[in-house]
């Protein structure tokens, strides 16, 4: 595994079902979310930017996650807030998928800050 020093464990592929993001701790941090979009996996962080709401327990529509508080909504490859009242970007943190399991670079997230 000499590719994946820096990179995380987040959960195997087959525990993320498309369509249904999946909340993982990490010891240490806040909760993190993985999502699989068809074949691609994307970790995000799993707390709303807009407040305390947890990602997971919202609903993908489209390529993006709405947030189950105020229905504000993210572009989950980029991050960028895309519905009011989200309007600061959610980190997107780098993934590799490797065999059956999905790692990322939890030091190396990025946001899109693109208003809405
Ligand atoms: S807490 Fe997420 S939109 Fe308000």
């Amino acid at each position: 595994m000499s590719n994946s020093k820096s990179m995380t464990f987040i959960a195997r592929t087959g525990d993320v079902e498309p369509g249904c993001p999946l909340q993982v701790h990490i010891s240490g941090r806040p909760p993190i979310a993985v999502v699989r979009l068809a074949d691609e996996f994307f970790v995000i962080n799993d707390t709303c930017t807009h407040g305390e709401a947890s990602l997971s327990e919202g609903d993908i529509i489209d390529g993006e996650i709405e947030c189950p508080f105020h229905s504000g909504r993210f572009d989950i490859r980029t991050g960028a807030a895309t519905m009011f009242p989200c309007v600061k970007a959610l980190t997107v943190y780098p993934v590799k998928v490797e065999d059956d399991q999905v790692f990322a670079a939890l030091d190396a997230g990025a946001c899109a800050d693109t208003p809405v």
